[in-house]
């Protein structure tokens, strides 16, 4: 039997109901003579108070309220893949639907198709044991992913029956399961609340680098695998360029990307372009490897705040089929905001700025559901979730609550700067406040690249750039003449880290994407010309020569030529370079020695 209540009070997206004694906290349920979708956030004896995923309006008191028996779920299977959601995934085909009018209300579309077939190759056979976790087999969900049929967390028993290879809907049953408590039929999908988080075999240490092919990024401020990093700046600094990059380019085999509360037409654009890009890493298209969820500013605030457990729950589900997925979350501080509104509609005692008080352990739960794990059942595997969120603090006041909740939590900081944004320096990350708690960790997996040097080069250009900050106050004081020749060095060599490494204009065409050993070779040729040039300074040639040599401007440039190119310059540099400087010795001594 069905709970069934009836509205007592409507306030924006939360309503009250009478009647609903047997329901049950986080449970789902249909809300007004629409059938709206809600969850039950608050039970009080028979009264209870229930967030409601969709528009509100229209609704009045006395309308029923019919309980489903089921917590907010998501549903996961083949087909996810490629598919735009709405925060409680409801499919949106067009781009019309994130950027305007989208779902009519109370309906209810199946997240994945059930009358598609897929086809299922077994891994099992009659008799096996098997448990949680355990790849029954699996069907290519796109031509180049292997999706793994597994077995829900929380069940085990023996192979009593599988099917044959062949072609299957989503709901036939490809397993029977004889279990303590009975027989269980087990198909190509299962259903997950949004809120729990999928079980793990063991948690690891991060280790391995996510590559971006963002060079301030990858060599400054890395992220590991199943590491979590926040990207908060002002309006403005580029948080959704830099979260569209990741999408695109980052070496995860599966993209979760929650557009969360931001502008429609920006998810229109993800729409307009993910299906045309390349994948760089298979040669597929991209959309191939991406699940969207759709959230936008016009849409419900309620279906915002379940937009991030939707996409992060999903993620987790292709991490335990041992995939390293990426998940892009822009931004989490419209998903505060969602958690800010429900709670004052709530009448909960508000903390600081109007948020709830719990909104850091929301924040921490979130991004505890990032790692990289072993994962349960076999065969053995790992899988990671790695997760980036931007975050918008009103008028770029890093101190304001989301943004220090979310600091301590994430292991990565890439602080967005609307000078450096102004001054068109992008991506606008300030090398000066940012940093990685992974840079040391990674050192490994660039010394097992036959790069044990990336961790002198990095620590030494770093230098230049924080002696640079520091020469900069003085200079602002008494201007740059007083400094002595190594100081004025300094400032020519960070220039050119800035314009010919940091900067990285994401809409050129080859520069958009570094691959990890272009930036290897940059690094390279950065240290080169910085051992030379400290070298003739200490020689008595002047930083000004030093920073009027062709080969600099060279370098600046040598970021935006094409592979092949670009090896022929950086050797043509290489070269050169011992030349360059001969030449600057001659200059200041003519006809001495
Ligand atoms: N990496 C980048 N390369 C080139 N231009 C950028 C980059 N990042 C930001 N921009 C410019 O700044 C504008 C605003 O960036 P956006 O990501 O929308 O800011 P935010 O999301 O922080 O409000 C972009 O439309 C673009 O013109
Ligand atoms: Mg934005």
């Amino acid at each position: 039997m069905r709970v069934k209540g009836e509205i007592t009070r409507i306030s924006g997206a939360v309503v009250s109901a009478r009647g609903m004694r047997g329901s049950k906290m986080y449970e789902v349920v249909r809300v007004g003579e629409e059938g709206l979708v809600g969850e039950i956030v608050e039970l009080h004896q028979d009264t209870a108070i229930v967030q409601v995923y969709e528009d509100t309006s229209g609704i009045t008191p006395g309308e029923p309220v019919t309980a489903t028996g089921m917590p907010l779920s998501v549903d996961l299977g083949p087909g996810l893949l490629g598919t735009v959601y709405d925060g409680i995934q409801r499919p949106l085909t067009a781009v019309q639907a994130v950027a305007g009018d989208f779902i009519v209300r109370g309906v209810s579309i199946p997240p994945l198709d059930l009358k598609k077939q897929w086809r299922f190759v077994p891994d099992r056979k009659r008799g096996d044991e098997i448990s949680e976790g355990d790849v029954l087999g699996s069907v290519h969900e796109t031509e180049r992913m292997i999706h793994h049929i597994m077995v829900p967390p929380g069940i085990k028993g023996r192979l009593k029956d599988i099917v044959a290879e062949g072609s299957y809907p989503l709901d036939h049953p490809v397993a029977v399961l004889e279990a303590p408590e009975g027989e269980k039929e087990l198909t190509l999908h299962q259903k997950w609340p949004v809120r729990i988080s999928r079980p793990v075999k063991e948690r690891k240490e991060p280790r391995i680098p996510l590559v971006t092919g963002q060079r301030v990024i990858d060599t400054f401020f890395p992220l590991a695998k199943g590491g979590t990093a926040a990207l908060p700046g002002p309006f403005g600094a580029g948080k959704t360029v830099v979260q569209h990059q990741l999408a695109k380019y980052v070496n995860a085999d599966i993209i979760v990307y929650v557009g969360c509360g931001e502008r429609g037409n920006e998810m229109a654009d993800v729409l307009r372009q993910f299906p045309m890009l390349e994948d760089p890493w298979t040669g597929g298209r991209l959309m191939e490897r991406t699940v969207l969820i759709g959230n936008t500013s016009n849409m419900p605030v309620a279906a915002r705040e379940a937009s991030v457990y939707t996409g992060i729950t999903i993620a987790e589900y292709y991490r335990d089929m041992g995939y390293d997925v990426a998940l892009m979350a822009d931004s989490t501080s419209r998903w505060a905001e969602a958690m800010r509104e429900i709670s004052g509609r709530l009448e909960e005692m508000p903390g600081e700025q109007g948020y709830p008080a719990y909104l850091a352990s929301r924040l921490a739960g979130f991004y505890e559901r990032a790692g990289m794990v072993e994962n349960l059942g076999n065969p053995e595997r790992n899988g990671s979730i790695s997760v980036i969120g931007s975050v918008s603090p009103p008028g770029g006041d890093f101190s304001e609550p989301v943004t220090q909740n979310t600091l301590r939590v994430v292991k990565v900081l890439w602080g967005l700067d609307a000078d450096l944004a102004h001054e068109r320096h992008f991506p606008a990350i300030n090398w000066l406040t940012s940093y990685s708690a992974y840079a040391e960790t990674v050192e490994e997996w660039w010394a097992g690249q036959g790069k044990p040097e990336w961790r002198d080069y990095r620590g030494e250009l770093l230098k230049v750039l924080q002696r640079e900050s520091a020469l900069m106050e003085t200079v602002q004081l008494v201007g740059e003449d007083v400094l002595p020749e190594e100081d004025k060095l300094v400032l020519v060599e960070a220039q050119l880290v800035k314009n010919g490494y940091l900067i990285q204009p994401a809409f050129h065409p080859v520069d958009t994407y570094c691959p990890p050993e272009k930036q290897f070779a940059m690094l390279e040729l950065l240290m080169e010309f910085h051992r030379k040039a400290n070298l003739a300074i200490s020689k008595g040639i002047s930083a000004a020569s030093i920073g009027s040599l062709p080969i600099r401007s060279r370098m600046e440039r040598i970021a935006m030529l094409p592979m092949e190119e670009f090896q022929k310059e950086r050797r043509a540099i290489m070269d050169e370079m011992e030349a360059a400087f001969a030449s600057l010795g001659r200059v200041r001594a003519p006809g001495g020695g």
